[in-house]
């Protein structure tokens, strides 16, 4: 009877200890918060994230108020300036600097970075996916400004797990240079580690709509699978493939001449430059001697990245690739890898639209998110939505991280 007494104690005595460690480690959590951050107006992001109407017409005025437009923006020197101090640097821009769990520190995530400019867009989405155990390769292009990759150099300069990638590429739209750029850092992040369990690219104004530990447990479910855009070609699109193209003066031209047709019995399919790939996937890309000969065959095509990896993901031999078949057919709104809101989709959903009508700008028939736009697309299954940018709404980018974060921190 005593030993049960004794037994039982125990247990509660440890389970408080547990307790008021866990209240502990939420305390020490605290100053990890984004909410208390710089503020840019008299936004309640709580509301924003519910999708409440009036303050979003809120936030529409106050980006045409004076004030805002003449608020303080941090420069490529400020980088460089607070980048100098290391330990300052990741304090005072609240990244997160240790594993907020065990099942995230034994799953980490590589990430491929493909960037030109706008250092605190680059900044803030780093800091909003960064984790100690993850690793990251950054690609700058060769005619970035040399302020701006001395901006990039010190924010890598402050972490271990942070690097520039290894080869440099001059990217032209829609060439080949573009994927080359993600191969680069391919390259480089398969020999850095052997730990990581999936790779994800990006591009500067991506932002991540779920976190890490969300991913972390999405990526498991996956069990080997990849995640990406694939679905038949269209043929207006197969121009792109079988024609020959070169970049001149900086832009990719038809030249009207055949190409061969691709080296693989495998049909061409389309699909985005994002990917959710693991790590077998990379290995298989880097060293199969079939994708070595597709890659050099899809070099002088226009916007290889849109059909590549959609192609190499239906190959039967390829690790996590699922069958040709038409029924195997991988929507953008099915996959993981990225959220898009395009023009020519939006609409009214009651009438078959995939999506509402953006709440920002468009760009290239592409929107660039604004504060009405974050309420849905977080019920949405997908890690990353592109695009966003402070300079169009930086109040979608802030309320997106506040919500993250203390996600991140206390659920
Ligand atoms: C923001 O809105 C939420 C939900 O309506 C409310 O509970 C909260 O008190 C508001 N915060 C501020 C600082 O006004
Ligand atoms: C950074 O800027 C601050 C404020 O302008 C200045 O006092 C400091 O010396 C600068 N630090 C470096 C390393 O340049």
């Amino acid at each position: 009877m005593l030993k049960l007494f004794l037994g039982l104690t125990l247990i509660l005595v440890i389970v408080s200890v547990l307790k008021v460690n866990q209240k502990e480690d939420f305390l020490n959590r605290r100053h990890l918060e984004l909410t208390k951050e710089d503020p840019i107006g008299n936004v309640n992001c709580t509301k924003i994230i519910e999708g409440d109407i009036e303050e979003i017409e809120k936030v529409k005025l106050e980006t045409l108020s004076v004030s805002f437009k003449k608020r303080p923006r941090l420069t490529t020197n400020d980088y460089i300036n607070m980048t100098a101090d290391c330990a300052s640097f990741t304090k005072t821009r609240k990244y997160i600097m240790e594993p907020l769990s065990n099942e995230e520190a034994e799953f980490p995530i590589a990430y491929s970075i493909v960037v030109y400019h706008k250092i605190e867009m680059l900044d803030r989405l780093l800091r909003s996916i960064y984790a100690p155990q993850n690793f990251y390769c950054i690609h700058v292009d060769k005619k970035s400004p040399e302020s701006f990759f001395a901006a990039v150099q010190g924010i890598v300069s402050c972490f271990d797990n942070v690097f520039i990638s290894s080869q440099l590429e001059s990217v032209v739209y829609a060439s080949w240079s573009r994927v080359q750029a993600d191969i680069n850092c391919m390259k480089d992040l398969y020999r850095r580690s052997s730990n990581w369990k999936y790779l994800i690219n990006l591009c500067g104004m991506d932002f991540p709509i779920k976190t890490n530990q969300e991913m972390v447990e999405k990526l498991k479910a996956l069990k080997g699978e990849n995640s990406l855009e694939t679905e038949k070609m269209p043929v207006y699109k197969e121009v792109r493939w079988k024609k020959h193209h070169e970049v001149i003066d900086g832009k990719i031209k038809n030249m009207g001449i055949d190409k061969q047709l691709p080296p693989l019995s495998t049909p061409i399919f389309s699909g985005s430059a994002y990917f959710v790939v693991s790590r077998r996937f990379v290995e298989y890309v880097l060293e199969s001697s079939k994708i070595l000969k597709f890659i050099e065959w899809a070099k002088d095509t226009y916007s290889p990245d849109e059909y590549l990896w959609a192609t190499i993901q239906r190959i039967p031999e390829v690790p996590g690739a699922v069958s040709s078949s038409d029924k195997y057919d991988v929507s953008d709104m099915n996959a993981l890898a990225r959220f898009v809101k395009w023009q020519y989709f939006e609409g009214d959903m009651s009438k078959g639209a995939p999506y509402p009508p953006c709440s920002g700008v468009h760009v290239r028939s592409v929107c660039v998110f604004g504060v009405g736009d974050l309420n849905w697309m977080l019920r949405n299954h997908h890690f990353f939505a592109n695009k966003f940018d402070v300079d169009v709404d930086p109040f979608a980018v802030k309320c997106l991280e506040e919500y993250l974060r203390h996600k991140a921190l206390y659920l």
